[in-house]
């Protein structure tokens, strides 16, 4: 297939290419960068070079690619993963997301696409018992930053699934870890967790949904060829609560165990969206992915590490 790829050189989009490469698909890929344009060649992608944010450029892009799949993996996130960083760009990833997202799509109708997929996130399910799947409403009465994202990805999946002419699909991905993360050793809260700046806030019973990059791009490859127009939620097969996954992820770095923080000193310090996550966010099933796209995602890294350590 011929396949568009807006946000191809991120962290999920580099691992993405190599495999539609080595599928046999046929990869234009954008970007803002001559550099970043001259590498996609290298590597046997077709670049385009335009910013989200023109309009005009990204039709002419989409129209000169006549692909018949467009990939949107755009986003703006900091290269590290702390309370200011993140609230210093959730205007600009907002921005990409919904305007520069919103070109790409409307390039994608004018040029006749039959189906696109656009990145979404698994992690605003609405607090509760159980795993969460696609179905389950999101968590708009949540902490501020929590809040608005629900409202921002719902915004962002009703307009894709609402658009005519084409088959949309959204990928709500779990947290990313493996190479080019925030989780990857050399990452940022790889950095945090060895400084001991990343705690368990109260009982550690926020459950995260987990996914490798690698699992993220062969998840999204196997919804090109064969997925429903639709939500679907992708995420490794084991949601765990901080207080699991925080002590293996240290002792897999070799860094010093957390510490704990209470809620009132997590609230204070790092504010009502640290709570969320470290007690209260809710794990996602991906049984709909495993079903229909015979997804098998792999194992956390840190816990296989953490499982063998304990059997020795
Ligand atoms: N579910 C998750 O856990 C999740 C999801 C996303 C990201 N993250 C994390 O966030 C961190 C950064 O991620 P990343 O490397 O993917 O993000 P990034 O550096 O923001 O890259 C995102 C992609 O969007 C493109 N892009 C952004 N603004 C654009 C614009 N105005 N016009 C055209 N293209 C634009 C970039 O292309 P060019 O720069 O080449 O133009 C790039 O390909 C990583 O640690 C990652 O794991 C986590």
């Amino acid at each position: 297939m011929r396949i568009f790829v807006a946000g191809a050189t991120g962290a999920i989009g580099r691992p993405l290419l190599t495999q539609l490469l080595l599928k046999g698909h046929e990869v234009v890929a954008l970007t803002r960068s001559p550099e970043r344009a001259r590498m996609l060649a290298e590597q046997g992608v077709e670049p385009a070079i335009a910013d989200v944010f023109d309009a005009d450029a990204v039709k002419a892009a989409v129209i000169q690619a006549q692909p018949e799949v467009v990939i949107e993996q755009l986003t703006s996130y900091p290269k590290t993963y702390t309370r200011e960083s993140m609230s210093a760009a959730a205007v600009l990833n907002t921005r990409v997301r919904k305007i520069g997202g919103a070109n790409v799509l409307a390039a994608a109708q004018m040029a006749g696409v039959r189906r696109y997929l656009k990145q979404s996130i698994a992690f605003w399910a609405v607090p509760g018992t159980g795993l969460a799947d696609e179905e389950t409403p999101l968590a708009f009465d949540a902490s501020p930053a929590v809040a608005a994202d629900a409202h921002i990805v719902t915004e962002i999946e009703r307009c894709l699934l609402a658009a005519s002419n084409l088959e949309g699909i959204a990928l709500r991905y779990g947290f990313f870890y493996g190479p080019g993360t925030w989780f990857a050793p050399d990452g940022d809260v790889a950095n945090q967790v060895r400084q001991q700046q990343f705690p368990i806030v109260g009982n550690g019973a926020g459950v995260w949904s987990w996914l490798h990059i690698e699992d993220a791009a062969a998840a999204t490859v196997a919804a090109v060829e064969r997925g429903n127009s639709g939500i679907y939620l992708i995420t490794d097969d084991q949601p765990l609560a901080v207080r699991e996954w925080l002590p293996a992820y240290a002792r897999w770095l070799n860094a010093p165990l957390p510490p704990h923080v209470s809620v009132e000193d997590a609230l204070r310090i790092g504010g009502a969206d640290t709570v969320y996550y470290g007690t209260q966010m809710r794990g996602v099933s991906n049984a709909t992915a495993k079903r229909e796209l015979n997804f098998q995602p792999r194992s956390l890294e840190w816990m296989v590490n953490a499982a063998v350590a304990h059997a020795n």
